[in-house]
């Protein structure tokens, strides 16, 4: 799906439902409020092409939802064994959230050099209050990331699609054949989730588990990694 198409397709969602646009402005307003708090820089908008990188397929940075973010995780169980990634984690918001969260370890991937940099200030800003601290922040095209074998639960907010997606899901299945293992995906993003859901048909390694309706009226697709047919 072009750029064009995932922007316009999150906008029709957002002026279809006044209810749900009005839950998402409070949500938003709310958001920055909860970062002043933390003392996170995240809340601001930023283009890809303003940032130098100019890929048709990659989506331009926003943030994650506090309040949809914490639906999603504690929809999982999350153990002290528990490896969290994000492909494309932009300013870091949600690494910094899942940190409150007992994983082992945080990886936020992100191809823009210069949110990376502010990914990796807001987590200095909070790194005492964490729940867990060994965060890592890597620059790379998530096409090219290697996914280490302790990753078990991976993040996905409408980062790209087309064949950065393809690549990227060639990559959970050699890092899941590598080392078989529970492997939780989680797409999160109304237009995103929905183009997922086709895509997602065509490999049967994914088993789809649930759907989230989040409080901001968006969606979010949980799906496991069926280690036996990978
Ligand atoms: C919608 S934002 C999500 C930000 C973050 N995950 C969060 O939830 O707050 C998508 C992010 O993916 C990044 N991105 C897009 N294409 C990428 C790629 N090929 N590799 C790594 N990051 C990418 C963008 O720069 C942007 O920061």
């Amino acid at each position: 799906m072009s750029r064009f198409a995932q922007h316009f397709s999150e906008l029709l969602f957002r002026v279809r439902g006044v209810r749900y646009s009005r839950a998402w402005i409070v949500d938003r307003l709310r958001d920055r409020q909860l970062d002043r708090e933390l003392g996170l820089e995240s809340s601001d908008r930023r283009s890809l092409r303003e940032l130098g990188i100019d890929l048709p397929e990659s989506v331009d940075y926003q943030p994650v939802s506090y309040s949809d973010f914490r639906v999603i995780l504690n929809s999982i169980t999350v153990t002290p064994d528990d490896v969290f990634l994000d492909l494309g984690c932009g300013m870091g918001r949600a690494v910094c959230l899942a940190a409150f969260y007992p994983f082992r370890s945080i990886i936020g991937v992100e191809i823009s050099p210069e949110l990376c940099s502010i990914a990796k200030e807001n987590i200095a800003r909070i790194r005492n209050r964490l729940r867990c601290s060994d965060i890592e922040i890597v620059n790379a095209n998530a096409n090219a990331y290697d996914i280490p074998p302790e990753v078990s639960v991976v993040f996905f907010f409408n980062p790209f699609g087309g064949a950065i997606m393809s690549a990227v899901l060639g990559r959970v299945a050699e890092s899941a054949r590598q080392r078989p293992r529970s492997l939780r995906l989680l797409f999160y993003g109304t237009a995103a989730a929905t183009v997922f859901r086709k895509e997602a048909e065509r490999y049967r390694w994914l088993r789809f588990c649930t759907e989230l309706k989040l409080p901001t009226g968006a969606a979010a697709l949980i799906y496991e990694v069926n280690g036996a047919s990978v």
